[in-house]
């Protein structure tokens, strides 16, 4: 089977390429990735090594790099993580967001539905080789806001609020359309947020761990009591491996980690986590960036008094929860790791992979870090 992951040098994607590559062996991945701020080629430096990886620069709106890719290899399998992902970075520049993630959408949508199809049936739709499909990695974010109570179902309606849930919004439905109207196979998995290995330093929790070992303050938007449902990385790339194999063609899934948290109660249960780990492990002190008058060794300034609020986000979501049972039913899947288990193994990666931190946090992102955090 020949994978094309888009945006394959960024979180999720990276995360997903170390996932197809440690447990499929007959198989081959062409990432298409632009490197943008928030893409790297050092997140799968060691899997670049790998024969059954091909790596493209190329933006996913560049219709002759992406021809290029189908022509070169008979792809099977188109799964799209690339996407401007950062909701603040929407707040501040909208329009690179409808580009990539809807334009960027559609040109891959345009390219598989050329190469995959063979014909045409008595009613006039395309045919298309067998063991193709398309899936469009998405957002809980497209459904919009809830209250105290609650779930996101795959029926909810779509209700975005942010310039980046609405660009994610006109992808799944550009999606949509291609699979009513040209009978394409194509899936739309929709998830919670994620974390683990690899998150850019801008999103929460990897800037909270970032800003303790740096001594800096933690910003926290409004009063801390919006709430996201966390589900671990690995668990989500598990998730999208069962609905390229065993997916309803056509259908959306939900994929969610049973696991609402308030922002404020992440931003205390990683103060306290990264505390007790350095208490234990005096060798991950290392990681600390080295505080002004003080020693490298004292760790007394991990603490509540870090916590700084910090004006609230322009329309922020109150609360997300996913209902993930339409996965669980049809394809057996259920979230897998504890959120407990998943923060400490979170913040052990970052504390012994601080040069990935330094890697990618060097260039434009620490203008863009100047510009949203420094004046606070
Ligand atoms: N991180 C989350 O919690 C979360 C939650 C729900 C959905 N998602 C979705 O999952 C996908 C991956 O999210 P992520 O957190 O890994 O994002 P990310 O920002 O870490 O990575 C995005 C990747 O896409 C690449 N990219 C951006 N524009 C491109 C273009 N025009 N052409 C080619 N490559 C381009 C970037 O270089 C980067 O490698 C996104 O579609 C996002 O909307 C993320």
């Amino acid at each position: 089977m020949i994978y094309l992951v888009t945006g394959g040098a960024g979180f999720i994607g990276a995360n997903f390429v170390k996932y197809l590559l440690g447990t499929h062996r007959e198989i081959q991945i062409v990432v298409l990735d632009s490197l943008t701020y928030a893409g790297n080629l050092g997140t799968i430096k060691e899997d670049l090594k790998d024969a059954r990886l091909t790596f493209v620069k190329g933006d996913i709106k560049d219709s002759k790099v992406v021809d290029g890719i189908f022509d070169r290899h008979p792809i099977n399998f188109v799964v799209n993580f690339a996407a401007e992902s950062h909701v603040d970075r929407s707040i501040e520049n909208p329009q690179v967001f409808l580009e990539t993630n809807i334009l960027g959408t559609q040109n891959l949508l345009d390219a598989a539905k050329k190469h995959w199809s063979t014909g045409k049936d008595d009613h006039g739709y395309p045919t298309y080789k067998a063991g193709v499909k398309y899936l469009q990695v998405s957002t809980d974010e497209v459904y919009g806001s809830l209250g105290a109570t609650g779930y996101f179902t795959e029926t909810t309606p779509l209700d975005p609020r942010s310039p980046y849930s609405a660009s994610k919004t006109g992808a799944d439905l550009i999606v949509k359309a291609y699979g009513e109207t040209y009978k394409m196979p194509v899936n739309i998995t929709r998830c919670s947020n994620n974390y683990g290995p690899y998150h850019f330093p801008e999103k929460l929790i990897p800037l909270i761990i970032k800003n303790i070992l740096e001594g800096k303050k933690l910003p926290v938007y409004g009063d801390g009591s919006n709430v996201r449902d966390w589900l671990y990385v690995e668990d989500h790339c598990k998730a999208i491996d069962a609905v390229v194999l065993r997916g309803t063609v056509g259908e959306v899934y939900n994929v969610g980690g049973h696991n609402e948290k308030k922002n404020i109660d992440i931003v205390k249960l990683i103060i306290s986590t990264m505390r007790q780990m350095l208490e234990e492990h005096p060798e991950y002190r290392t990681a600390i960036k080295g505080i002004a008058g003080q020693a490298r060794n004292d760790i007394s300034y991990i603490n509540e008094d870090l916590i700084t609020y910090v004006t609230d986000r322009l329309g922020h979501d109150q609360r997300y929860a996913i209902d993930p049972s339409k996965i669980t039913a049809e394809l057996g899947w259920e979230p897998e790791t504890k959120f407990e288990d998943g923060i400490v193994k979170t913040i052990r990666w970052y504390l012994e992979n601080q040069d990935w931190v330094d890697e990618v946090t060097s260039g434009d992102y620490q203008k863009y870090y100047k510009q949203m955090y420094g004046k606070r």
